[in-house]
């Protein structure tokens, strides 16, 4: 979630913008990279307001406790408005799962951003057969079936029964997506032989474990996507290297057209090329 704001009495524009990470919400400037060294915002009192107002009341709520001078600014030449947050509508259930998440106490919940990037890549694949690994309480699965068209099919696994228990109760009603409750490792060994136009790998097995068994389940053409790879002040010591490991291993790859975002938590889109590329 990113809230900015111009002010061009300077000539020259001050942004403010507040960034959803896992836990809280963080300020950064520019290209997002130095947001470590930003102020931190309790995330539940974020997700509630989010949920009831829109983004300009956001930020003169919050413009004196972020505000950040020097940053660019984001009108482009034509003045046409690239805040990410203006305009992003969120599918209806995100709300709900916010709202549940946050009495639940589940803090991992995707942001609107990475939301809104795997609804968009969602909808290029009309009729695509899906996989999420770690629903969570959800939000991922909203936003991703909020893309897919009404002849896609999702499947999404969650160790949980607690949080997929919430995800199903605000999304089982749709008859395109299957909830799992398993170790997404089983899901992944029983299901060797399947394939998908899309995984969304947002857990331990599938990312950092058995990824090469992963990988081996995208169509060509198909996505492999991750989130959450820039560093967060969550992280427990061990986590950095391992971060490391998986983007080199992607990196190295000649199967996989790889590209990095440096924005949201920090993204891979992963696209497997075809034999005949
Ligand atoms: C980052 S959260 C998922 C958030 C969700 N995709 C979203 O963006 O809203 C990771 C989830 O993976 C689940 N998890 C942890 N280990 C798992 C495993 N071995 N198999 C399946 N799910 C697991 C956790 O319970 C947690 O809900």
């Amino acid at each position: 979630m990113a809230l900015v704001k111009q002010d061009h009495r300077a000539g020259t524009a001050v942004a403010v913008v507040g960034q959803f990470n896992h836990g809280n919400c963080t300020t950064f400037r520019n290209n997002y990279s130095d947001s470590l060294a930003a102020r931190t915002l309790e995330r539940p009192i974020l997700r509630c307001l989010v949920s009831l107002l829109d983004p300009p009341a956001l930020v003169s709520f919050f413009e004196p406790q972020l505000q950040i001078e020097g940053y660019g600014g984001i009108l482009g030449p034509s003045g046409g408005n690239m805040e990410e947050l203006v305009n992003i509508k969120p599918p209806p259930a995100v709300g709900k799962i916010w709202a549940a998440s946050a009495e639940l106490g589940f803090d991992m919940a995707c942001d609107a951003l990475t939301g809104s990037l795997l609804r968009s890549l969602a909808a290029s694949k009309p009729g695509g057969r899906f996989l999420e690994l770690g629903t969570g309480t959800g939000a991922s699965t909203a936003w991703l079936l909020a893309g897919m068209n009404e002849n896609a099919q999702l499947i999404t696994v969650e160790l949980e029964p607690n949080y997929s228990r919430v995800a199903q109760k605000i999304l089982g009603q749709d008859p395109r997506v299957t909830f799992v409750i398993e170790n997404g490792t089983t899901f992944l060994y029983e299901h060797q032989h399947e394939t998908f136009d899309l995984i969304f790998a947002d857990t331990w097995p599938g990312k950092y474990w058995h990824l090469e068994p992963t990988l081996a389940m995208v169509k060509p053409g198909g996505f492999y996507l991750i989130d959450d790879m820039l560093p967060q002040e969550n992280w427990p010591e061990d986590h950095a290297p391992m971060v490391a490991a998986l983007i080199e291993a992607l990196e190295a790859r000649e199967d996989f057209a790889i590209t990095k975002l440096n924005w949201a938590s920090g993204w891979l889109i992963c696209t497997r090329r075809s034999a005949h590329n």
